[in-house]
Parts: C-alpha cells; sequence; structure tokens
C-alpha cells in the first residue's frame, strides 16, 4: 500500500494509474476505521482497479466546542486494517496540505445544508462538501464510496457533484451496526457501557416508527412525536425526529412512498445520528 500525505505525490500515482487505463475509487474517511468503513473499501474493491482511501479528520466540518480535538485517532491501526484489506493507496494530509491558510472558497449546497444535522450544527455540510469536492478535485475518482448512516451527508454530496458537474459515479453503502442493532460509528466509543446499551434504543425508535407506517395507523406527526418521546423516555435528549421523502430530503405528506425516517440525539455528551429508509 502506498502511502502519501502529499498532494503532489499522490497525483504522480494517480497519473500513473491513469496512464496504464485503470479506474480508480475514492473512500473518504476521517479514520479510526471500524467494520461499517471497511465494508466501503470492500465495496470500492470491487467497483474499481484502484482503491484510494483518505484518511483527514476535517477541522472545516467541526463546530466551536464539538470534538475536532479529541476526535479519535488511531493511524497505527487504521494502516494495518486497510493493508490487510488491499487498498492501494492510503492519502493522509495535514491540514495545512489540504487548506490554504487564506481559503476563500468554501462549497455550500443551499438549503439541505441547514436542515435536521445541519440546524444543529451550522457550517457543518459546507465542510464536508468543500471537503469532498476538493478530494474528488485531487483524486478524480471513477466512483466514490460513502455510508448509508450519514443519508443527509450523501445526499449533499450527490446534490453537489450533480450541480458541479463533477463526473463521479456515488455509491452509497448499506449502514454496518452492532449485534444490538446500534449503527457503528466512531464516535461509539465516547459511549459508556452502560450508555451503549441505551445507544441500541436509537435504532428501536426508527425501526417502531417505520412499522408503524407501514401499517398506516398513525400520521406522520404522531409517529414523530411517539418516537420523541420514546428517545427522551430511554434517556436520550432528542435533536430531531423527522419522516422525509427520500429522494430530496424534504418533509414527507401522507401519499409518499419512499420514505427515510432520520433522527439524531445525544446520550450523555455524545451525539448519535441514525435512518432508516424504506419503500410502502
Ligand atoms: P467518517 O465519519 O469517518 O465516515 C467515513 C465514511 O464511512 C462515510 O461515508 C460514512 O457514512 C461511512 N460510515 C460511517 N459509519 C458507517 C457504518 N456504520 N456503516 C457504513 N458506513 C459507515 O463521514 C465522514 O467521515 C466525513 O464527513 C467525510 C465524508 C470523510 C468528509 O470529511
Amino acid at each position: 500500500m502506498h502511502k502519501v500525505n502529499k498532494v503532489s505525490d499522490l497525483r504522480t500515482i494517480i497519473r500513473a494509474w491513469r496512464s496504464a487505463g485503470q479506474s480508480i475509487a475514492l473512500v473518504p474517511t476521517m479514520g479510526n476505521l471500524h467494520a461499517g468503513h471497511l465494508c466501503l473499501v470492500t465495496e470500492a474493491k470491487k467497483k474499481a482497479d484502484r482503491v484510494v482511501v483518505s484518511i483527514f479528520v476535517n477541522p472545516t466540518q467541526f463546530g466551536a466546542g464539538e470534538d475536532f480535538e479529541s476526535y479519535p485517532r488511531t493511524e497505527y491501526e487504521d494502516q494495518t486494517a486497510l493493508n490487510e484489506l488491499g487498498t492501494d493507496l492510503l492519502f493522509q494530509p495535514e491540514v495545512s496540505e489540504l487548506y490554504e491558510s487564506d481559503a476563500k472558497t468554501v462549497v455550500s449546497v443551499l438549503e439541505l445544508s441547514k436542515r435536521y444535522c445541519g440546524a444543529s450544527r451550522p457550517g457543518h455540510f459546507d465542510g464536508v462538501a468543500t471537503v469532498v469536492c476538493k478530494l474528488f478535485n485531487m483524486v478524480q475518482p471513477d466512483v466514490a464510496v460513502f455510508g448509508l448512516k450519514d443519508f443527509q451527508q450523501l445526499t449533499v454530496i450527490r446534490t453537489m457533484a450533480r450541480d458541479l458537474n463533477i463526473p463521479v459515479d456515488i455509491i452509497g453503502v448499506e449502514t454496518v451496526r452492532e449485534q444490538s442493532g446500534l449503527a457503528m460509528s466512531s464516535r461509539n466509543g465516547y459511549l459508556t457501557t452502560e450508555e451503549k446499551i441505551v445507544a441500541a434504543k436509537l435504532y428501536q425508535s426508527l425501526s417502531i416508527a417505520r412499522d408503524c407506517i407501514l401499517a398506516g395507523q398513525l400520521s406522520f406527526q404522531e409517529i414523530e412525536c411517539n418516537a420523541l418521546l420514546f428517545l427522551r423516555e430511554s434517556g436520550f435528549k432528542p435533536d430531531y425526529f423527522n419522516v422525509c421523502r427520500s429522494g430530496d430530503m424534504q418533509s414527507a405528506i401522507e401519499t409518499d412512498k419512499d420514505l427515510v425516517l432520520l433522527a439524531a440525539a445525544r446520550l450523555g455528551k455524545t451525539r448519535l445520528i441514525d435512518n432508516i429508509y424504506f419503500s410502502r
């Protein structure tokens, strides 16, 4: 596995692969890799000749008072896991390599970036869209692989690539979960043993809501209220619970068929998000 931290070195290797006619898949991450991340790499390997994984804890997507400084960094373990999976290149730049100190350009996907997680994390999706756009420009991948766990992030990135005519095929991979149903996340490491048991109720709230919608007895508003109550009674501080259309992520109306249920809630000092999408 190549390991580079300079954009120029990344471009040199990519150029050689391109001249040999090889296709390239990119998997952007912030490291502290778990089984969910590794599934993306496995998927990427099926889609292209070469797989590039980036590990970059992107400061512009963290708000003031968020966990940028304390975000788990596990360089050695990550490298070993990626190597074992047959990753071709690990790109792990410093912040100063990726951002000019007087950078003036931000990529912003309007409206969607201000809703749901964007409402409680102002600027978060601008940071995500900007760094992913930069990575797309650096790697120029044929395929880029992201997790459906971050459903809104995936929609923001798809919209950004569409609107900016970036020629990349974006693939979403199913959420990998613990046996309890808890979606794997680097932030699960912040949970205490007791909190980890409670945390599984976030997925439970989504599953119950989905079953209620499929049963067709309650309105979406009642389902959202019940879910918020269930989360509060389980010990969460819910941020939002919304029934949305999966295509454009607008609030759903009762006749919509393709839905995504989005939930975000705090448990102690950890903010967790999850979703379920389905058609009826
Ligand atoms: P990070 O949280 O490290 O996640 C990297 C990728 O792994 C994302 O596409 C995310 O959706 C996916 N992922 C996380 N948990 C998953 C799970 N349990 N199952 C399947 N996929 C999962 O998301 C980011 O980093 C950053 O915002 C990034 C896109 C890299 C931009 O900085």
